[in-house]
């Protein structure tokens, strides 16, 4: 396993974080979370060298955490550092904030907590979570020792993390990042950002929740004819690390196998190691991936909305997004969400209305048609 050091904080932390959030449930499907097997796949990766565990209040119903403290026992506890969160929707006051911790600490076992963020963070959350007082919060608890380190973990345009990361005292940040995602989100600008500023930067989504670990059949040519033989999983590690601002990468695995196929990866991959020839490569992939996109929609919304209630946006990027990896549409949140608010492309009456009004003069009605017929 390499070691990494976390920026301005620095001490070291494994270059392979284990996210505890896609723990699978038993075969038997009575509950969320086989936890006999969980415990073994976290001690797995303890015992390979993982130093760094992100868990959260709500992953797997509220069970995550349980999971992970009953995990960390028989001095195991010592040997990581946790990661864990708090969530705006549970917190409205001072005294929620200090039940909030209290619970998470009684769950985990243990009496502090190191890397304590504030959960999936965007500038109106942020907004709230200082007019409920969350920043003076974890200032205190830093002070009282119940939390060593002030994070957050951030989903929303760059434009808003780097106001919330200049707004406060930070000591880490967790941003969802990828080759696929460098414009996107806090993107290498953002990631860039913090590393000026000494901010650690730990990553999720680095397999953009898997759909890089099985590449298309244009994406896996590409590696097929590169020299260096690699899984597509082992390239997107690779890439991420390369990145000297990057602390760990998280990475939520479901299998033995998969933490030791990860284990072994990331004893390999360091900061500044890619040859030219590799950063091209994985610049053809990205651009491999990109030219799957079925349609040009930029989503600037300026054909909403549609009044018969087509989410047109919403349905073209959920048909890109299921080309683009090769995803089966069953399994794509974007559809299941237009579905669930019946907001799909079965309700275009063919007005005409948004084709007039799309600066991209998009075929947007012929488009609605091709998309909903291969997404249902
Ligand atoms: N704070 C936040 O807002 C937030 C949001 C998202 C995630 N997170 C945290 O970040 C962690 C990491 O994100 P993530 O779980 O989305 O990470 P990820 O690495 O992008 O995706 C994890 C998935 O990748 C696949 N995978 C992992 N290792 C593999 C291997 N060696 N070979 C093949 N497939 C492999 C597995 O997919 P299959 O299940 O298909 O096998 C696994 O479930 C989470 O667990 C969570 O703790 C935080
Ligand atoms: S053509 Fe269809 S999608 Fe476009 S505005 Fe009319 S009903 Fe809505
Ligand atoms: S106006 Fe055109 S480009 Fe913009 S969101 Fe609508 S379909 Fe997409």
């Amino acid at each position: 396993m390499k070691y990494r050091t976390f920026g301005k904080l620095g001490i070291q932390g494994s270059a392979f974080g284990l996210g505890c959030m896609r723990f699978n449930g038993p075969a038997s499907g009575d509950s969320i979370i086989d936890e006999s097997k969980a415990i073994g796949l976290i001690r797995r990766a303890i015992d390979g060298g993982v130093t760094y565990l992100d868990t959260a209040y709500v992953y797997l119903d509220r069970t995550s955490e349980i999971v992970v403290g009953k995990a960390l026992e028989g001095g195991y506890r010592d040997k990581v550092t946790i990661a864990t969160k708090m969530p705006a929707e549970a917190v409205h006051n001072r005294q929620e904030m200090e039940n909030l911790l209290s619970e998470e600490l009684r769950k985990l076992r243990t009496d502090h907590i190191d890397f304590y963020l504030m959960h999936g963070i965007d500038r109106e959350k942020w907004e709230y979570f200082k007019s409920i007082g969350a920043p003076e919060f974890f200032d205190d608890m830093k002070k009282a020792g119940k939390i060593r380190f002030k994070c957050f973990s951030f989903h929303g345009p760059y434009e808003e993390f780097e106001y919330i990361l200049r707004d406060y005292d930070w000591d880490m940040v967790q941003i969802q990042y990828n080759f696929m995602d460098v414009d996107n989100q806090a993107g290498t600008r953002g990631l860039e950002l913090a590393g000026s500023l000494g901010i650690p930067v730990v990553i999720m989504e680095g397999l953009l929740g898997g759909r890089l670990a099985k590449a298309p059949s244009n994406v896996q040519a590409l590696y097929d004819a590169f020299p260096v033989k690699r899984t597509p999983v082992e390239w997107a590690f690779r890439w991420l690390c390369d990145h000297p601002q990057v602390a760990t990468v998280l990475s939520g695995c479901n299998e033995a196998e998969q933490i030791d196929q990860n284990l072994a990866i990331f004893d390999t991959v360091e900061a500044g190691i890619m040859t030219d020839a590799e950063k091209k490569l994985m610049d053809d992939v990205r651009r491999a991936y990109i030219s799957r996109t079925r349609i040009g929609c930029t989503g600037c919304r300026y054909c909403m909305p549609c009044p018969n209630g087509v989410n047109i946006p919403g349905v073209f990027s959920a048909w890109n997004q299921v080309s683009l990896y090769d995803t089966d549409p069953r399994h794509s949140w974007d559809l299941q969400r237009i579905l669930k608010n019946d907001e799909g492309a079965n309700r275009c009456v063919e007005c005409g209305a948004c084709e007039a009004a799309c600066p991209q003069h998009l075929g947007i009605i012929e488009g609605l048609k091709a998309a909903w017929a291969e997404l249902t």
